[in-house]
């Protein structure tokens, strides 16, 4: 946190799915979270906290219920089309293959995520600069992508297409990066080099992050402040003195003592370093 201004703003934020029906379900309640200039936020919950709902609110995939409102450095985005919020947002989703086009080579994907939220008119066509920018950045993965700049995505190990997925999401620099469980299909040995190359492309570009994670660990060691969701809303917010020297169990503590239910979810206590 380096300014008390927020970054983004989110206020009386609630999404209803299925509304009227039997199915009716409320995704999202009242999330009010102001979010920091260079924050690193971990976002922790069961399944069906509502987290990846909120990354999609933030993302403009659907907007919030009425009276919601989202700001962006005090302007008013609540409205704003996905596809007109692509400029602030860099994203990374659990499945590899949503964030990177198989047919495409990593050359063609690089370009495309250069030019999204850039002003239209610009060529896709890729120049000798360009592929000069593409091969340094990658380089800097240490996989040894920077000399397959004309292979096919699809062609990649999962570990390499997601660490080529979060280049594309950081590449044109947007003002948040959104990585919603990124590590969480690959082997664990794949997951840390590829939550190491995060942290590495955050800190460098200080970037501001909100990273969802089912381990609580992870939660713990990476970023500066933790968030954990439950049945929508954000029941505990913990910046990173309040973190510090937290173990796991007090984690459990907090959301017990928050929710005022028991822990019941042993997948993310038993969870292996993003196993
Ligand atoms: N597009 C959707 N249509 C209907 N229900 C949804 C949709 N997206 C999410 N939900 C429901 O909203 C709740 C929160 O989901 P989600 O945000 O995906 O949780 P999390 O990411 O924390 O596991 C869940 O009950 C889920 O089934
Ligand atoms: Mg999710």
């Amino acid at each position: 946190m380096v300014e008390n201004t927020a970054l983004m703003q989110l206020t009386n934020v609630t999404k209803v799915f299925a509304r009227g029906s039997v199915d009716e379900i409320k995704a999202l309640d009242q999330v009010g979270l102001p979010i920091y200039n260079e924050d690193f936020i971990t976002v922790i919950g069961s399944n069906g906290a509502g987290k990846t709902t909120l990354l999609n609110i933030i993302a403009g995939i659907f907007p919030p219920e009425k009276g919601g409102n989202i700001t962006i450095n005090g302007k008013d985005i609540t409205n704003l089309s996905e596809h007109k919020r692509a400029k602030y947002i860099g994203r990374v989703y659990q499945d590899p293959h949503i964030g990177t086009a198989a047919k495409m080579t990593i050359e063609e994907n690089l370009s495309l995520a250069l030019l999204r939220g850039q002003s239209r008119g610009l060529s896709i066509a890729t120049n000798r600069q360009r592929r000069q920018q593409f091969h340094s950045a990658l380089a800097q993965l240490g996989l040894g992508l920077e000399d397959r700049l004309n292979t096919p995505v699809g062609t990649l190990s999962g570990g390499q297409r997601q660490a080529l997925a979060l280049m594309m999401a950081t590449i044109s620099k947007p003002a948040l990066l959104l990585l919603d469980e990124h590590i969480a299909t690959l082997d664990p040995n794949t997951a840390r080099i590829v939550l190491e190359l995060s942290e590495l492309i955050i800190k460098r570009e200080k970037m501001t992050t909100m990273m969802v994670t089912h381990n609580m660990e992870i939660a713990l060691r990476y970023g500066n402040r933790l968030i954990m969701m439950h049945k929508g809303r954000i029941i505990v917010d913990l910046n990173q003195q309040q973190r510090s020297n937290l173990a796991v169990s007090d984690l459990v503590t907090a959301f017990e003592r928050a929710s005022g239910e028991q822990f019941a979810d042993d997948s993310i206590l038993l969870a292996t370093p993003e196993g």
